[in-house]
């Protein structure tokens, strides 16, 4: 298996406060790695730190073998790094269709797997919100658009924090259904969640996160299993 990203001993603040200690992560082409943790424990800023969107104060990143720990989100993301944040940024005013194609990029490598018509394919809900403005889809139908337009940039690795996030179930199941075939045709992700119930058909492998140090590693049917660490680190 080829590991695509890696981070050692990172650490992050904001300001004067830490908030991860020497986070180590390995995520392996075609993996789902879910990164799970209850509110506040450190997923975001985890995320955020692999895009480049906050300073690693310590430690190391590399993607594709490359050194990337100081090197700014847009060089991250031309590198094939794809980050969908919690709140997932569509442009408002732009229509479905634009949202898409404004994101429409070669990927690295010339990488070009992703193009409008797949993701009509792909992602049938958005096909008759095409002329619709992203600020006026609902929240589960922005999630999706997001995940679309980051797959338009034809990444290698997908960060995605918290998709489910305040979701119904009937959307969060079709995000979940969308993740699930995404993985199954060779996307490699990285999955913050807190919901570990939606991760257990979509992830292969988990870490768990808590007050900024990762505190166990697994794959996810054995965290499933795992009553003790469920309890201790994670809200069920
Ligand atoms: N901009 C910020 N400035 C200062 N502290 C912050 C900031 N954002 C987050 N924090 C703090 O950092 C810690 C980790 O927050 P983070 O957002 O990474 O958690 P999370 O695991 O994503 O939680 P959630 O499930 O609520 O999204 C928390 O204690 C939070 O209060
Ligand atoms: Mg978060």
């Amino acid at each position: 298996m080829t590991e695509l990203l890696r981070t050692e001993g990172l650490s992050a603040f904001y300001g004067a406060s830490q908030i991860l200690f020497g986070i180590d992560l390995s995520l392996a082409e075609g993996r789902t790695l879910a990164l799970l943790g209850r509110n506040g424990a450190g997923k975001s800023t985890t995320m955020k730190a692999l895009a480049g969107v906050i300073p690693t104060r310590d430690g190391r990143v590399t993607f594709g073998g490359a050194d990337i720990t100081h090197a700014p989100a847009h060089v991250r993301a031309r590198l094939g790094l794809a980050y969908v944040p919690e709140d997932r940024q569509v442009f408002p005013d732009h229509t479905v269709e634009d949202n898409l194609l404004i994101a429409a990029k070669t990927g690295p490598g010339g990488r070009r797997d992703w193009t409008l018509p797949r993701i009509w394919e792909a992602f049938p809900l958005l096909v008759k919100l095409r002329r619709r403005a992203a600020g006026r889809l609902s929240g589960g139908e922005q999630q999706l658009l997001a995940i679309a337009r980051a797959l338009m940039g034809n990444p290698l690795v997908l960060l995605l924090d918290e998709p489910s996030e305040g979701l119904a179930p009937i959307v969060v199941a079709t995000i979940g259904r969308l993740l699930r075939e995404l993985g199954a045709g060779g996307a490699t992700i990285l999955l913050a969640e807190q919901n570990m119930h939606f991760c257990l058909s979509i992830a292969s492998d988990a870490a768990v996160i808590d007050k900024g140090h990762i505190v166990h590693r697994d794959d996810i049917a054995g965290l499933s299993a795992n009553a003790e660490i469920r309890r201790r680190y994670l809200a069920m």
